[in-house]
């Protein structure tokens, strides 16, 4: 297997026939998007932006979508949820479509759409997806960071992954030998580091601590997101 870790959303580079490819937004797309399927939702739609949410709403019910995501951490006006994984609750989205759209997940999830298998990874599904994708012949591990920027918590994720996956014939590159590196060196205190990462602690000064607690218990929603044909499902287990 070659696995091969996009840092920040511009240097992934698309991927070849075949290869899945990985988004982690551990704080906090990928978190939510695990909670609403595990909570029962039907199916998430990603969507790059907050006009084109409320257009997609349009044909469906109203007892049939909701809307979820944020701006700047905040839910939008007009959603009837934010982007907190708390908020996906199964009395609220069981049986439900959501129509989601967030700064940075549903942005790097646009630029990974044309490749063959797409998966949403974060700590709380980290086993289950290390499952999922172990028999591919490629790995690209697409981290969602924040505006650009590096976020350790996706990235010290990533290379967890790498590490779970790491037990047969491999080839990493250097960003995937650098995640791993970050991972390993951290996992004993990793909720203590990565409660003190930039948007770690954007989020808590926001009143969204408990979300962090969510995002970093590990294995805690053995849930497979998968993306198809603009449509995010748990995969059958
Ligand atoms: C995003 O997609 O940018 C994030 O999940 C932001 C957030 O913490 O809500």
């Amino acid at each position: 297997m070659r696995i091969s870790v996009a840092p920040v959303p511009r240097q992934f580079a698309g991927t070849e026939p075949g290869a899945a490819v990985v988004m982690i937004d551990v704080f906090r797309a990928s978190t939510t998007i695990v909670a609403a399927l595990a909570a029962g939702a039907r199916f998430v739609l990603p969507v790059a932006d907050v006009e084109q949410a409320v257009k997609l709403a349009e044909p469906y019910a109203e007892n049939e979508v909701l809307l979820g995501g944020e701006r700047e951490c905040q839910r939008i006006d007009g959603f009837q949820l934010g982007n907190s994984p708390r908020e996906y609750t199964r009395e609220i989205v069981a049986g439900k479509i959501v129509i989601l759209t967030t700064t940075n997940g549903t942005q790097a999830l646009a630029a990974a759409k044309d490749a063959d298998t797409v998966l949403i990874g974060s700590f709380v599904n980290f086993g289950a997806v290390a499952d999922a994708v172990a028999g591919s012949k490629a790995v690209t591990i697409l981290c969602a960071g924040n505006n650009g920027r590096l976020s350790l918590e996706d990235f010290a994720c990533a290379g967890g992954l790498v590490d779970q996956l790491a037990k047969g014939q491999l080839q990493l590159d250097d960003a995937a030998l650098a995640a791993r590196a970050a991972y390993r060196s951290l996992r004993t205190g990793l909720a203590r580091v990565l409660t003190s990462t930039e948007h770690a602690l954007l989020l808590a000064d926001l009143g969204f601590g408990a979300d962090l607690d969510f995002a970093l218990r590990v294995d805690s929603l053995p849930v497979v997101p998968v993306l198809s044909e603009g449509r995010i499902a748990a995969l059958p287990s």
